[in-house]
């Protein structure tokens, strides 16, 4: 099957699928040691249509939506006016990026990442900041590639759980 790769803005109707697309990303990604009931409650509490469907109304979010051949295979969200923590004068925050993992290297993320990018430029003239789990090696290097260098350390809570995370900014073009 040939891939026709769509980048376009996400509306009300994705809801259903960017909940779906999320949910498995992240327990692909980030629950490789299984599940437990803070993990459960986080996907049931906050992976939810309700909570994709109101962000294409958020003012402050955007949220960009990848297809092939009009599957749904990643997506991106940034939000604006918030602040980096690492003091970083850009806010413009790349909250998720997320591609399925049957399409991961062959680009999809790199042209979310550059539609979102283009989107804080216009709207906030500013680039991207983002947090990346520590231990996420492989998001780590896509970044570095694409030109983000780490400007500070934070830490995610979920449950009893701490996770140490890397603040990283895009390039200041
Ligand atoms: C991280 C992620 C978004 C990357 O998206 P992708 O579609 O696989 O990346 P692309 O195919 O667009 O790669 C773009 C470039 O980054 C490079 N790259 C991608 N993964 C890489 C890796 N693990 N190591 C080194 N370079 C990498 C590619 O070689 C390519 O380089 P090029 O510009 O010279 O061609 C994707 O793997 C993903 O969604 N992972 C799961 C969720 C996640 O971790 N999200 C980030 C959380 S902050």
């Amino acid at each position: 099957m040939r891939h026709s790769l769509q980048i376009r803005t996400g509306q009300l109707g994705d809801a259903d699928r960017l909940a779906v697309l999320a949910i498995q990303v992240w327990l692909h990604t980030d629950c490789t040691h299984g599940i437990n009931s803070e993990v459960a409650q986080y996907v049931l509490s906050e992976l939810t249509v309700e909570r994709f469907s109101a962000r294409p109304i958020e003012p402050e979010s955007h949220i960009l939506v990848a297809e092939c051949n009009e599957w749904l295979v990643g997506y991106a969200a940034v939000k604006f006016g918030a602040s980096c923590p690492s003091g970083a004068r850009s806010t413009a925050e790349l909250q998720t990026l997320y591609v399925q993992e049957h399409f991961v290297g062959r680009g999809v993320g790199r042209s979310l990442l550059m539609a979102a990018e283009a989107k804080a430029r216009g709207q906030s003239a500013s680039p991207l900041w983002l947090t990346v789990n520590a231990q996420n090696a492989r998001a780590i290097a896509f970044y570095a590639r694409q030109g983000y260098s780490q400007v500070g350390t934070t830490h995610v809570v979920l449950g009893q759980g701490r996770y140490e995370n890397h603040v990283l900014i895009g390039a200041d073009t």
